[in-house]
């Protein structure tokens, strides 16, 4: 598809030239992801980023277009931004606000339209041409959008950087959806699914350990989908990518999310089995647990399926941790159905899940269905299950009271003399250890738990 880059004059001129950045990162970790290639594109172009949104030259905001609430939060974050840009003006100081993500794929004219006060609006798929963007709107003196999806590939003309980072890393493997269920806007915000391939992704993980990083989370909206080529020029799945990159030594820890149940496939399950890098927990969205809201939302799977594939990934691996996603409230869901759900979670017993109230994307299927689900329904249905949930998840973090886990020390915790780092099971784990021992993987004995999180004791190595 040929670069087509709209332009739409505005009055103000922009001359100055700019070097600190403000970003703001809203939504899912392939968000956080994006945002950090954003920051090296940023920092190879001489920017700098700034914690105080009032003192950067860019303001970057990268949107959530998930449900409505992420995408309402957008509009009013420009409100205040609109306010910082002015009280810079008054300062003889330019700013250029750029609004990133899958609220940009989306509406991105409609921002435009709706706030005059943003300068760029840029697509996911489009990240490598931001530098070019911002040239434009500063020197055109225009609004300039780029939604398009774009025939080459964005991962090979974005940087990599060689920015600090932590012990732990998020790498993007495969982007997009094929799926489309009916109540969800990635198909479209997201593209077509793409896989990265092979080389690629192990040269991106090896510059990450070359930096500290001792665990990656591979990403993708639909991750276990992953078919990129391999180095021997066939189709690689998930699990044969995930056994090459366990070769790098220095990796000590592996993850993927997001996975859908049809793509949970044998060798992915085996890998659970027989690969000691991948760590023990799987986030696995059901969704729903009756059939006809399954079919309705065109899950392509039905309660027994996926309750068949927890059952195969516990006798693969019996302490697994399972993660999921649940939404309350789809268009002509019933009680009965509903507790179709509660079933389905009290079967699986989770370690920890996602809930949300459906909430109706525009150009969606099911955001035209009749039988909307009033608004006070779906609260107390979604009250009901959470409460549910946080019971699991406290009895399944309780459990680990008294074990001994390995942790990843990964940054300092809110008090003094503490560092808060990750169990196997993705649980945060505070304790009392040396800042020098971030980034090391520890034995600590858990002796508290918390719904949300565990304390525990360093045990004394015995070598
Ligand atoms: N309403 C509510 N929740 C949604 N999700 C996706 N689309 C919607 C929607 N329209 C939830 C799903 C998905 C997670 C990322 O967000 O549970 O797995
Ligand atoms: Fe959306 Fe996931 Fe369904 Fe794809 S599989 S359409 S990303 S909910």
């Amino acid at each position: 598809m040929p670069l087509s880059i709209r332009l739409i004059l505005k009055e103000s001129s922009m001359d100055t030239p700019t070097k600190t950045y403000f970003i703001k990162t809203y939504g899912c970790q392939m968000n956080v992801y994006d945002s950090e290639r954003i920051k090296d594109t940023l920092s190879e172009i001489g920017y700098a980023e700034t914690d105080r949104m009032e003192k950067a030259d860019l303001i970057l905001l990268n949107t959530c277009h998930i449900r409505e609430k992420a995408a309402e939060k957008v509009y009013s974050e420009l409100g205040r931004v609109k306010q910082a840009k002015n009280a810079r003006k008054r300062q003889g100081k330019d700013t250029l606000v750029t609004v990133a993500g899958c609220v940009a794929q989306a509406e991105g004219r409609e921002i435009m339209r709706r706030a005059p006060v943003v300068d760029v609006v840029i697509g996911p798929q489009s990240y490598h041409r931001l530098p070019a963007l911002l040239h434009t709107a500063r020197h055109k003196n225009c609004q300039v959008l780029d939604t398009e999806f774009p025939a080459e590939d964005k991962f090979q003309h974005l940087p990599h950087g060689s920015r600090p980072v932590s012990s732990t890393a998020f790498v993007t493997v495969q982007e997009g959806c094929d799926k489309f269920c009916t109540f969800c806007v990635v198909p479209y915000t997201r593209g077509n699914e793409f896989s990265r391939p092979v080389a690629e992704i192990a040269t991106e993980v090896r510059s990450l350990t070359d930096r500290g990083v001792k665990e990656v989370t591979l990403l993708g909206q639909n991750v276990n989908a992953y078919h990129g080529e391999g180095p021997d020029g066939r189709d690689w799945s998930l699990a044969r990518l995930i056994d090459h990159l366990s070769d790098i030594e220095q990796l000590a820890r592996i993850r993927y999310t997001t996975s859908h149940p049809r793509d949970m496939t044998p060798d992915l399950i085996a890998a659970h089995r027989d690969n000691p890098k991948l760590m023990p927990y799987l986030h696995l969205p059901f969704q729903a647990g009756a059939d006809r809201i399954l079919a309705a939302m065109n899950r392509k799977h039905t309660s027994k399926d996926y309750l068949e594939i927890i059952d195969k990934i516990r006798t693969a691996r019996p302490d697994i941790a399972l993660s999921t996603d649940i939404i309350v409230g789809f268009p002509g869901e019933t009680e009965a159905e509903f507790n179709a759900t509660l079933d389905v979670v009290r079967e699986v017993n989770f370690a920890q899940a996602y809930s949300f109230k459906y909430s109706p994307r525009p150009g969606t299927p099911a955001a035209t269905l009749d039988e909307q689900v009033p608004e006070p329904v779906k609260t107390e249905r979604l009250n009901r299950l959470q409460s549910l949930l946080r019971a699991q998840q406290q009895t399944f973090n309780k459990a680990t009271i008294g074990r001994t886990l390995p942790v990843l020390l990964e940054k300092p915790g809110r008090r003094e003399g503490q560092l808060v780092g990750r169990s196997p099971y993705l649980q945060a784990v505070h304790l009392e250890a040396s800042p020098q021992q971030l980034g090391q993987i520890v034995e600590v004995k858990i002796t508290a738990a918390t719904a949300n999180s565990l304390t525990g004791q360093l045990q004394i190595n015995p070598n």
